[in-house]
């Protein structure tokens, strides 16, 4: 083992290898090439995301801003800004329920209150064994089906309690439904 994996706190980001920062500069000027030599913050946000499970790493985003002539506080405020993106680590699977009000009035407090018992965990919290974060979210934009879910890319809707744990199960056993 790496004297560095020894003395570094598990909760502190791992420094950038070779590998990370060629990732990134791939990354990136592919990312510059498809937008016509601009660059799409939330698209490079989304791939790091997928690639660094759920989280914005802090030193990957120092060295995204370095390659795209940023400063990290500039980037860091386009990350904080969107609730979907997170520089915490998170689980492999993240389960956001919508809270705006017209999920609110059909159900998504009973939803949340289901989830917290399944999971074991509250709102911004991760299961002990690393699979699902259960975070709230304001609108979804499928208002039409309320109460909604997401987890991951996948939305649920006109949820009830009862369909919770044939969802759950589902990821885990690596299906969408
Ligand atoms: S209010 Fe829940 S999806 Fe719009």
């Amino acid at each position: 083992m790496e004297l560095d994996n020894v003395t570094r706190p598990a909760d502190q980001p791992q420094p950038l290898s070779d590998e990370d920062r060629c990732f990134l500069r791939e990354l990136v000027e592919t990312n510059r090439v498809d937008h016509h030599g601009r660059l799409s913050y939330m698209d490079i946000m989304f791939d790091l995301e997928h690639h660094y499970g759920n989280s914005l790493p802090g030193p990957v985003l120092g060295e995204v801003a370095r390659l795209a002539e940023t400063s990290p506080a500039q980037l860091n405020g386009f990350v904080t800004f969107y609730t979907m993106l997170s520089t915490t680590p998170r689980g492999k699977h993240v389960i956001r329920v919508c809270t705006s009000g017209p999920c609110h009035v059909s159900g998504s407090p009973a939803i949340l209150s289901s989830l917290r018992r399944l999971l074991g965990v509250d709102i911004g919290e991760t299961t002990p064994d690393g699979e699902f974060t259960l975070e709230g979210s304001s609108c979804l934009g499928i208002c039409g089906v309320s109460p909604v879910l997401m987890i991951d890319d996948d939305a649920y809707g006109n949820l009830t309690a009862d369909d919770l744990p044939r969802i759950l199960d589902a990821k885990r056993s690596g299906g969408a439904q």
